[in-house]
């Protein structure tokens, strides 16, 4: 084996076959199975989506029903987990919080070491189901409230609602959050995803992949960033002071959350559609605030690609349609979870179909081998 230069980041290293997603930053898009997934958005439900993820073809209504009666059967948290949840520190980052309540309901899993197809798809309905419970749970603890318990009788993205605020919002809304949900689904072989597959391929759990991939994405750079991008909106006064904000930011070499991206180089796929998702839900709300963190998104990216030809992100539109949905910012990424477990557990089957152990060799820039002094020479 030839070792070639390192390649810093992994970039542009091909370290698998997937047929899960494609990136084609070339023609700017991306699709999931084959689909674009901006007509993914516009024609589908997320629960379509998620099937169409793990099983290769968008479901008919048949075998959509029993999608949709597998994942409700699966909602509701033992007394255990919401325990758990109670108990931790309400001070640390709701990634926390998640990460670990993963890892405990994994090892509520009497077979979570099972790996034929059937126990990991089941496996990952399951956490599908409840980890939209555990972000709310968490949220309502926060906030002095005790959690709502799920309801059989809505549908995913509704269902979260209900679980966070008591009902579900106007439809407008709704549709805002279930584009987001898949947009977020799947993004081939990103830092997380790959963390995911590398836990699977030494032959760990599922619940031990989807907790360690769960890590990777909290960070700035990756999954933190939507959370960063409603921290600046905030930080502008104004639409008239967001031209003299970034020309500050691109000034002192501030890197601005919500743009850039390691394959896109000329705009991000997913971005018209959830920016004309979350136009409509401003639209809908209507009050001041949400008007003017339209305005002050829409002069920052201006200026960006005009000053910079840097494109922004899918986290861009997705951090303030958030915080218009009234979730708080360090839920952000949370959601991002509820969504990316669907392209994280297609990968980890994915994997373990054709697994070879991920073990990449380094360039080792230490000291030269040496003896070893006794200690009175040292
Ligand atoms: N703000 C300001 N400048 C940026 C920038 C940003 N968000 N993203 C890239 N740049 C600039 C870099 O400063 C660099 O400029 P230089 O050549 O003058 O040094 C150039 O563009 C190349 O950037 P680089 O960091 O090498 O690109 P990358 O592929 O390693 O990084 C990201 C990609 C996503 C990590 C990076 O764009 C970033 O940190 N973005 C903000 C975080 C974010 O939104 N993450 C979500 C990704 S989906």
């Amino acid at each position: 084996m030839t070792v070639s230069e390192v390649k810093y980041g992994l970039a542009g290293v091909l370290a698998d076959d997937t047929a899960i997603s494609k990136v084609m930053p070339e023609i700017n898009s991306l699709t999931y199975r084959g689909y674009k997934v901006q007509d993914l958005a516009s024609a589908c439900r997320f629960e379509e989506v998620a099937y169409l993820i793990w099983n290769g073809e968008l479901p008919n209504q048949a075998q959509l029903d029993v999608f949709n009666a597998a994942e409700k059967k699966e909602r509701g948290l033992s007394a255990n987990a919401l325990k758990l949840i109670a108990m931790l520190n309400r001070h640390a980052h709701p990634m926390d919080t998640l990460r670990t309540a993963v890892s405990f309901i994994g090892q509520e899993d009497p077979s979570a070491n099972e790996s034929s197809r059937e126990d990991l798809y089941a496996k990952s309905i399951r956490m599908f189901a409840l980890i939209p419970e555990i972000v709310a749970a968490d949220f309502r603890l926060r906030n002095g409230k005790d959690p709502i318990a799920p309801t059989k009788d809505l549908a995913f993205s509704e269902n979260f609602f209900h679980m966070c605020f008591g009902e579900a919002p106007k439809p407008e809304v709704v549709k805002c959050f279930d584009i987001s949900m898949t947009l977020y689904a799947e993004h081939s072989f990103n830092a997380s995803t790959f963390t995911a597959r590398t836990i699977a391929s030494s032959l760990s759990d599922i619940y031990s992949a989807v907790t360690g991939a769960i890590g990777s994405l909290k960070g700035p750079l990756h999954g933190g960033a939507n959370e960063a991008v409603m921290h600046m909106l905030k930080e502008v006064p104004s639409a008239d002071a967001a031209e003299k904000w970034m020309r500050d930011a691109l000034a002192t070499k501030k890197k601005v959350m919500g743009f850039g991206h390691r394959v896109y180089r000329s705009g991000d796929s997913r971005v018209p559609t959830m920016t004309e998702a979350y136009k409509k839900m401003v639209d809908v709300i209507g009050t001041d605030d949400a008007k003017k963190y339209w305005e002050i998104s829409r002069k920052l990216d201006d200026v960006m690609v005009r000053e910079k030809g840097i494109y922004p992100n899918l986290d861009f539109p997705a951090g303030p349609a958030y915080y218009l949905m009234g979730f708080e910012i360090p839920m952000f990424t949370p959601i991002f979870v509820i969504s990316r477990i669907t392209g994280w557990t297609a990968h980890v089957m994915e994997q373990l179909s054709a697994n070879k152990l991920v073990r990449p060799l380094s360039n080792y820039t230490g000291v030269a081998q040496r003896d070893v002094p006794s200690i009175a020479r040292r």
